[in-house]
């Protein structure tokens, strides 16, 4: 299939490009599309047989359900059976933005959207390119994120190229994705609201409005628990290099286990902050004069906020498949505010090779500790 690649210019032409777009939408296909969080994949989510494109698109197993994007908050209505005070509550604080509520579905939503369950998640992007593009098609737009199944989410739309050239109708460029990360599910039906997926709108700001609010605990990465949210159960965003994740205070310990490593003869990628990484220019000059050069180390630092690591993680994983070192070593960050989606993130990319450092004693979560650390 030839894919057509559209910019998308902040002026009159967009609205012709979005009519296009919408078109194709309308007659079936898949058009890949900007919001605030991600790229998504868009079909038209009332057609079981175009969202089915979706799936073989992304290479999706088929028992994981997609979000329903819609741009007016009254079109919620014909998708649910009826929301309950904590969903209306939410809808009014965080709508448009990054949270997705999982509701009661009507009989319209088809079984290929929710996978079958009696529930439907529902989300009103507010990104602005979206919007426009929902409101031409005039109906909800089924969208998962625009990556092959397993890779890291596309946030620009080079990284949804590389994945979906030839598979999708037209890919949508309405830039870089502001938040970075996926938007936060919740799930209305519980008594107590459950986050099935921490995102942009985070535990605080939940709280602040629900009162209580819930973490679905197989987001600890405990395996005794099934998450609830069928996507979360997935190896995802997984570089194809092993990744550790240093958490605590063996964060710490990162300058000195890449240079432990370089002398290994390792290649060794770094993802880190601004300053951990100015930490690391000063062992990489030691090394040089050592004559073990600096070409093996590759720093990815993502600046000095959550914010910024919510915003360039994605693509700083995609690119280490780029430039492929033989072990990617992560800084651990603090759980609060947009944290706790980061951590959550970066844990699954790490497939849970966590490591830890208590009372002097260094352990990882998932297989044993590489040479390279423990000397
Ligand atoms: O930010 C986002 O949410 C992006 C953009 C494109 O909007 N979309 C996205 O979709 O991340 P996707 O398909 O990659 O992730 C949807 C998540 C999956 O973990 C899925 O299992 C869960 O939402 N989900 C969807 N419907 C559900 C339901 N009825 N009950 C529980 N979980 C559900
Ligand atoms: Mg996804």
């Amino acid at each position: 299939m030839q894919t057509c690649y559209w910019k998308l210019q902040s002026n009159e032409q967009d609205a012709e490009v979005m009519a296009q777009a919408a078109k194709l939408i309308q007659a079936g296909e898949v058009v890949a599309f900007p919001t605030e969080t991600v790229y998504g994949l868009g079909a038209n989510g009332l057609n079981s047989e175009a969202v089915t494109k979706i799936f073989a698109a992304k290479g999706r197993p088929n028992d994981n359900p997609l979000i329903l994007h819609i741009a007016d908050v009254k079109d919620v209505e014909p998708l649910t059976t009826g929301l309950n005070e904590n969903a209306k509550a939410l809808m009014e604080a965080f709508w448009p933005g990054p949270l997705t509520l999982v509701i009661n579905k009507s009989e319209i939503v088809p079984d290929a959207v929710s996978a079958g369950l009696p529930t439907v998640a529902v989300r009103y992007p507010a990104n602005k390119f979206a919007q426009q593009l929902i409101k031409a098609c005039g109906c909800p737009v089924a969208a998962p994120s625009a990556n092959i199944s397993g890779r890291p989410s596309p946030t620009n739309a080079q990284d949804v190229w590389e994945d979906m050239q030839g598979k999708v109708a037209a890919v949508l460029d309405g830039g870089n994705c502001g938040i970075g990360l996926e938007s936060t599910v919740v799930d209305t039906t519980e008594p107590v609201p459950v986050i099935l997926r921490p995102g942009g709108i985070t535990y605080e700001m939940l709280t602040e409005v629900l009162g209580a609010v819930e973490i679905d605990p197989a987001l600890q990465g405990d395996s005794s628990y099934k998450p609830k949210a069928p996507g979360m159960k997935y190896r995802h965003y997984a570089p194809k290099s092993a990744m550790y994740l240093l958490e605590g205070e063996a964060a710490g310990l990162l300058p000195k286990m890449a240079v432990n490593a370089l002398e290994e003869g390792k290649r060794v990628g770094v993802l880190c902050s601004r300053a951990t990484a100015e930490a690391l220019g000063a062992n990489e000059n030691v090394l040089a004069k050592e004559g073990e050069g600096s070409e093996n180390l590759l720093v990815s630092p993502w600046g000095d906020s959550l914010e910024e690591l919510a915003a360039n993680l994605f693509y700083l994983l995609r690119d280490f498949d780029r430039t492929m070192p033989d072990v990617i070593l992560a800084e651990g960050v603090s759980e609060s505010g947009i944290g706790l989606a980061v951590m959550n993130r970066m844990r699954k990319a790490a497939g849970y090779q966590i490591v830890s450092l208590e009372d002097g004693e260094l352990s990882v979560k998932i297989g044993s500790l590489p040479k390279f650390m423990v000397k």
